[in-house]
């Protein structure tokens, strides 16, 4: 809606924007302006300031910057022309309508919203009556209370084609509405060829319905979840004039609430999820249409909080949608406002995890989840030989181009400084960094016992040439699952060879359970037997040369890293030397356990 020129500046002019805001943070007078906890993100000392007189509210924490509009807008998640509305109506202003033909539209857009309105309606009522159940039945299951049901405006589509049309019709709502509000389909003219007309069919049938709503809790659409046999397990009501996929997220109206107080919003897949989530305790859950999410999704999330968390599925796909995500919001990172990712244990989603393993779970999850950045260097790094000063300029490369897309040029300058620092320790040749480069015969490079001048890479023996395995520490119990656990060891053997030549003993005489891992160990360990001199790149390369590379791309992965941080290629020699004990202790000790319960 466009407005005349002139109306929104006089709105301005006449909101008093210190007490609009103050009305939702607690504003100190200072000087001109006014100062208070930012409510776009978690802070304790104020940054977030209001200035009267230049009409708008500014935050240094966080950049969040915008005037009366804006900030209905941001806040209450209102569309531009329904904050107006808003604000108009405070100010006793009268919004000017342009012509007699926008009138017409509004009257329209009504018609239609009452139109889907009366559907929902009719859809609860299905699932209330005798008719409905085997659905209730169906949500019974899932673990759906009444209460739920009812918040959520849960209905039924019932079997016969055509019932919903019936129903409005004698309602006084015709074809035509039904149709435009995406609720049944026409016939196409072709199929009228023949002889007896076919009917208009309901777009829902035998399946129950999701009411989904607009910013302001009206119902604009569906979806539809079969109960039975369909190929599409759900349905959308298609996009339309009310309707438009990519621009909402499930569940927004309810959540906002939720998350602008705690300052947690979860984006999940499925309505499924949404609804299961609100049950277990998380109602700052929304989801998706049934698409990827877009930028007008991330962005529409990011009105509410500074971080929303992605919960995806922990195998392929999850994997995949979290890269797509990624890619979709690094040109839209603002200073202080990203994505976090939390990734589930393969083949749950956050409904099955909450009901079989308790909230708790997914805390946990959520706690460790991983912040964007994260994600764009494992992405990069995955599976990917850097044994070759080609390969290594490669990856650089790529970040670059990766980075280059954040169209923000401070938040794009800090990401690059991180992934400097990060190339600078992947790269960093072991020993280096933990004492001068005196200690190590020299400064500086100086040719190698191969005569090509190749950096003298030996891999230092220090250490005990009997390694001692600590006794098992009490303190943190071995909860790793035991492939895992596998993976770890693995992991920090690759990133970190120098484990493999101090530990070597050892690692031969431990017997894996995951077959692959084990053939990956035997070859590390001939490796080692047969090249004392090689570094991180260099076994890389060769592991990938003997037909390993699939095996470490699982490995050399985030999620691995997530649970034994020190096997990271970019992990301090110091961090890694610490931990590499205590695993390789908790490892070997839960063997010779294992072998113990296996004998009595
Ligand atoms: P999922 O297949 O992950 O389903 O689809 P779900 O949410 O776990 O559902 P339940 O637990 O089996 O009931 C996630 C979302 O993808 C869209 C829907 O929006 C769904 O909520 N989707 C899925 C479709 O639009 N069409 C489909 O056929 C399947
Ligand atoms: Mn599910």
């Amino acid at each position: 809606m466009a407005f005349p020129p002139g109306f929104l500046d006089e709105l301005r002019a006449r909101t008093n924007l210190a007490e609009l805001i103050g009305r939702r943070v607690k504003l100190t007078r200072r000087g001109r302006e006014h100062v208070g906890l930012c409510p776009f993100h978690n802070e304790k000392t104020p940054s977030f300031t209001v200035s009267e007189d230049k009409g708008f509210y500014h935050c240094f924490g966080c950049g969040a910057h915008g005037d009366a509009i804006s900030f209905l807008m941001n806040t209450e998640g209102l569309a531009f022309p329904e904050s107006v509305e808003r604000l108009a109506g405070a100010a006793g202003l009268a919004v000017p309508r342009e012509s007699s033909e926008s009138k017409e539209t509004r009257d329209h857009r009504e018609q239609l919203l009452a139109t889907v309105e009366a559907a929902a309606g009719w859809y609860e009522a299905q699932l209330a009556a005798v008719g409905g159940a085997e659905a209730r039945a169906y949500l019974e299951r899932r673990g759906l209370s009444p209460a739920t049901v009812r918040a959520f405006r849960l209905g039924y589509a019932p079997p016969e084609r055509g019932a919903l049309r019936r129903a409005l019709a004698a309602q006084g709502f015709g074809d035509s509405l039904l149709a435009e509000a995406g609720l049944i389909k026409l016939p196409e003219p072709e199929e009228a060829g023949g002889a007896p007309e076919p009917e208009p069919r309901d777009y829902l049938f035998n399946r129950v319905v999701f009411p989904i709503t607009d910013s302001r809790e009206r119902v604009i659409a569906f979806g539809g979840r079969t109960l039975g046999e369909s190929r599409a397990k759900y349905l959308n009501s298609p996009d339309g004039p009310l309707f438009h996929k990519g621009h909402l997220l499930y569940n927004l109206p309810k959540a906002r609430q939720a998350a602008r107080s705690s300052g947690e919003l979860l984006l999940v897949e499925g309505y499924m999820d949404v609804i299961a989530l609100a049950e277990a305790g998380f109602p700052a859950a929304v989801a998706p249409l049934g698409t990827a999410l877009t930028e007008e999704q991330i962005g529409l999330a990011w009105r509410f909080v500074a971080e929303p968390v992605l919960c995806l599925d922990g195998d392929e796909a999850g994997r995949r949608a979290a890269g797509r995500a990624a890619e979709r919001a690094l040109p839209l990172l603002k200073p202080g406002q990203s994505l976090r990712f939390a990734l589930l244990p393969a083949g749950e989603d956050p409904d099955s995890l909450v009901r079989r393993q308790g909230p708790s779970a997914l805390r946990g999850l959520l706690q460790d989840a991983l912040p964007l950045v994260d994600l764009v260097w494992h992405l990069a790094l995955e599976g990917r030989p850097l044994d070759t000063p080609e390969r290594r300029a490669g990856l650089r490369r790529d970040l670059r181009e990766r980075l280059n897309r954040i169209a923000d040029k401070e938040v794009q300058s800090a990401y690059w400084d991180e992934m400097q620092a990060r190339l600078d320790a992947l790269f960093r040749r072991p020993g280096r960094g933990e004492r001068p480069a005196q200690g190590r015969g020299g400064p500086g490079r100086r040719a190698g016992r191969n005569g090509f001048g190749r950096p003298e890479r030996r891999l230092d023996r220090r250490g005990d040439p009997d390694v001692t395995v600590p006794p098992l520490s009490r303190n943190r119990p071995a909860t790793l699952g035991r492939l895992r656990h596998e993976q770890i060891l693995l992991a920090a053997l690759v990133n970190h060879p120098e484990l493999l030549f101090e530990t070597a003993e050892p690692l031969a005489a431990l017997s894996l359970e995951n077959r692959d891992l084990g053939r990956l160990l035997a070859a590390l360990l001939d490796l080692a037997a047969y090249h004392e001199d090689l570094d991180r790149s260099a076994i890389h390369g060769h592991l990938c040369d003997q037909g390993f590379s699939g095996l470490l791309a699982d490995l050399l992965h985030w999620r691995v890293y997530k649970v034994g941080p020190f096997a990271r290629p970019e992990a301090a020699p110091a961090e890694v030397k610490a931990a590499w004990g205590p695993f390789f202790g908790r490892l070997a000790e839960r063997r010779t356990r294992d072998e113990a319960t296996e004998v009595y």
